[in-house]
């Protein structure tokens, strides 16, 4: 293989910066370290106020769930679950996965809106506005020291 054969990709296909990817290349004869700063990359520039469980079922601190809202989540399955705190001190959890077609229903205060056709839920997930007809799954979480854990109690 010659320089010429070499294929340049962007750096804003990874999310990347040219300095990141240019550190990146730098770390490279090492492989997996390579690796790891566009796997950095690509999670930094994802954006959002978005939070993922960890391997113990935590997924959130109840200070990080806005009272009367909710803060988006990703549960264990991958999948995007909406982390509420409608009474303060008090957390409970829907499935994001709207009922209508599947979209992913956005964190919001006093309700929830999927971005695809407009349907509204509260914040128990039950439906306010269509087309959704069905409200969106609960899942269990709870609260302990300050903690939002994936699960019952
Ligand atoms: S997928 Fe949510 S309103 Fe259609």
């Amino acid at each position: 293989m010659t320089d010429s054969d070499t294929t340049v990709t962007s750096p804003s296909t990874f999310g990347c910066s040219r300095r990141q990817l240019l550190v990146g290349s730098g770390v490279g004869v090492l492989g997996v370290a390579s690796m790891g700063v566009l796997a950095a990359c690509g999670s930094s520039s994802s954006g959002g106020s978005s939070v993922s469980a960890a391997a113990d079922g935590s997924i959130a601190k109840l200070a990080d769930i806005p009272v009367g809202g909710a803060l988006a989540a990703t549960g264990t399955d991958g999948k995007p679950i909406l982390l509420v705190q409608a009474t303060e001190g008090t957390v409970t959890a829907v499935s994001a996965v709207c009922t209508h077609q599947g979209c992913t229903v956005a964190a919001g205060t006093g309700t929830l809106t999927c971005p695809c056709h407009g349907s509204v839920f509260a914040l128990d997930g039950s439906v306010t506005n269509g087309p959704a007809s069905t409200p969106l799954p609960s899942v269990d979480v709870h609260v302990s020291n300050g903690t939002v854990f994936l699960g019952k109690a």
